[in-house]
């Protein structure tokens, strides 16, 4: 649906509008949302854990994006703008690597634009190739980003979020998005 591929690449076409407060708030709900989903699908405590770290943390890369493409100010080309966005994943990671994170937060965040099909980003893994706490965090991500008042636009509300995801279910791990149904409907906020 074409309403929800504008808006899973949120913070692709509107990036030079870095909203820092956003941000931080988004990583505040994806983390939360992240730790339940970990827990009701049994993972280890500690990986709950570290997944809620990887929530928090998962687009810091888009701080390093800013003040490159910041940089190319001349050739603000929205194809271009895509292609240096679909950095923020590697970049994060790169940023965060060797600095004490486990190597479960560090996939997490590498992989967390990973589609469960393979159409992906940056490796174009599919299915049990993608690790476990990054199909978490794709879910979880897309969930709270459209929940979520942007400058733009506002939340669409939980019935219209839960239709744009099932119309893209081919992105998520089904198991992971069963149990993800199953935490948002026990919960009275996203
Ligand atoms: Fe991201």
């Amino acid at each position: 649906m074409e309403e929800l591929s504008k808006t899973q690449s949120e913070g692709t076409d509107r990036l030079l509008e870095f909203d820092l407060s956003a941000e931080l708030k988004h990583g505040i709900a994806v983390s939360n949302l992240v730790y339940a989903l970990a827990m009701e699908l049994g993972l280890p405590h500690e990986q709950c854990y570290d997944l809620a770290i990887a929530g928090m943390l998962h687009d810091i890369g888009k701080l390093k994006l800013r003040s490159y493409i910041n940089g190319q100010e001349k050739n603000p080309l929205v194809i271009e703008e895509l292609k240096y966005v679909r950095m923020h994943s590697t970049l994060g990671y790169e940023e965060l690597k060797g600095q004490g994170y486990s190597d479960f937060v560090l996939e997490s965040i590498l992989y967390h634009h990973e589609n469960y099909d393979g159409s992906g980003y940056p490796s174009n893994l599919a299915g049990e190739e993608i690790p476990i706490g990054a199909r978490i965090l794709r879910v979880c991500d897309v969930f709270c980003a459209l929940s979520q008042d942007r400058s733009y636009r506002k939340a669409f509300d939980r019935r219209t979020v839960m239709e744009l995801m099932i119309d893209e279910i081919k992105n998520f791990d089904l198991e992971v998005f069963l149990a993800f149904q199953r935490v948002v409907h026990t919960r009275k906020t996203g």
